[in-house]
């Protein structure tokens, strides 16, 4: 593997002078890293080289392109092209050292026991945002034909024996699950006959995951639904994609666009897949305009309005943006509330915000923000990934020195934030 990524150095913090300047000008948005991680996992279905471009150059694409290396793939990274050679993979076993790293390794899990007819994938771990079991997805195996069971901590899973091969089923959902979706899809697509997946998960990285998987000859009925209908094929080719835009990097920059009343243009947008985002930042009052592949946002002086969120699977609010958009509100001229209907511990964040100076009250699953006039800059910690987005736009506009530590979970999914931010005016370094 010629790993040209470098992820940011590993040094610990981050140093942002807030300011009163408006940010402006443009910025250009990288690949999504949740379409990119599923799409990485589906080169181990195909059958020839893979070139994938616009991927984002994240520490969670090098750790997952390491869990292809260590299954026997060939991967070699130039800037935002990536060629994985899936032809030497042979080893089914996901090791425990490299899926403890990132939640997401769970979606190996499908894609070897379609190819291989056995897999062992460790247990995941990942962002502590709440108990985050994997059931949805072992059920959805289990429908396709596999015997499971969990020995040590791994997931050990088997086709049944007389093919090697899953069988066409009818998935059902408990619950809308977006890996859990994108692991069974994955599996599907190699089975003997037709499964139908109901309750699907309708995130836009969901159907980028199965328009290259199309692409490259599955078929797949109901694209962009809650209900897919997949019909097995012998093999998947290889060939060429490029990676969907990252729609909560881009909902970050809007965000930090309103705080600062700046005057941003975001190139590389599919706009579309922001509509509920952009129906919200509207209600701040901000002016937004929306082209084929952009976005322009303008926030004039006038006090951000208060806006209430409810998180929900899409096209509802995105639980990735919750962070972000409370610290909108919570320098909004009035009261809102920001519920979280996706996940039980995502509220990590407001203590950090509550030592910046914000006025956040918590019952349940409910944030209960009343707006301040500004923010203190202070010493705060990344508790996961969304988290350390939130963070970094509160500092922008703090008044003082904000160093926030812990922000490797900033790296898993920020592609060069200093640079990009830096650029827009900010003042913000690694030390
Ligand atoms: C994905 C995203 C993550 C996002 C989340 C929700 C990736 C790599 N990550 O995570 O950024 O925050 O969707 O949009 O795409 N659940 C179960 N059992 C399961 C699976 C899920 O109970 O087997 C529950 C979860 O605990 C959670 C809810 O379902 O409460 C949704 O989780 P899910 O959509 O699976 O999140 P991820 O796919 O892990």
């Amino acid at each position: 593997m010629t790993a040209t990524i470098q992820p940011h150095e590993s040094t610990p913090k981050l140093i942002i002078k807030g300011s009163k300047h408006p940010l402006k000008g443009i910025v250009r948005a990288s690949g999504a890293k949740n379409a990119v991680l599923p799409i990485l996992a589906a080169t181990i279905l195909c059958s020839d080289i893979v070139t994938l471009h616009n991927v984002p150059q994240l520490q969670d694409v090098i750790t997952l392109t390491d869990l292809l290396c260590s299954l026997g793939a060939k991967v070699e990274i130039n800037g935002e092209t990536v060629i994985i050679d899936p032809r030497g993979i042979d080893n089914i076993r996901a090791s425990h050292e490299l899926v403890k790293l990132m939640r997401a390794s769970i979606l190996v899990l499908g894609p070897i026991l379609a190819r291989f007819g056995k897999a062992e994938v460790s247990l995941p771990g990942g962002c502590a945002i709440g108990s985050r079991p994997v059931d949805q997805h072992l059920k959805g195996l289990e429908a396709l034909g596999a015997s499971i069971s969990l020995e040590n901590g791994y997931v050990h899973a088997y086709a049944p024996q007389a093919t090697a091969k899953l069988k066409g089923g009818l998935v059902m959902f408990d619950m809308v699950t977006v890996t859990g979706t994108e692991n069974i899809i994955m599996a599907a697509v190699l089975a003997c006959g037709v499964s139908v997946i109901e309750n699907c998960a309708r995130e836009p990285e969901v159907t980028d995951l199965v328009k290259m998987l199309v692409k490259f000859g599955a078929k797949i009925e109901g694209i962009g639904t809650e209900k897919l209908t997949i019909t097995g094929v012998q093999k998947l080719s290889g060939g060429e994609y490029q990676v969907m835009p990252d729609r909560i990097e881009i909902g970050t920059y809007l965000c930090a666009a309103v705080l600062t009343h700046g005057d941003i243009t975001i190139e590389n947008c599919e706009p579309e897949h922001q509509e509920m985002l952009i129906n919200k930042l509207r209600k701040t009052g901000a002016l937004i305009n929306v082209g084929k592949d952009f976005i322009h946002i303008v926030k004039d002086s006038s006090p951000i309005l208060p806006v209430n969120i409810k998180t929900a699977p899409y096209p509802a609010f995105p639980t990735d943006m919750q962070a972000q958009f409370m610290v909108v509100n919570a320098l909004a001229n009035g009261s809102s509330t920001v519920v979280e209907t996706i996940f039980e511990n995502r509220f990590m964040h407001v203590e950090e915000l509550a030592r910046m100076g914000a006025n956040i009250r918590v019952e349940g699953n409910t944030s209960i923000i009343a707006g301040v006039k500004s923010l203190s800059g202070a010493e705060v910690s990344s508790t996961d990934l969304r988290a350390s987005g939130c963070l970094v736009i509160a500092a922008l506009v703090a008044e003082g020195t904000t160093t926030i530590d812990n922000i490797y979970h900033l790296d898993r999914g920020y592609a060069k934030i200093e640079a990009k931010l830096s650029a827009l005016g900010a003042d913000i370094k690694r030390v």
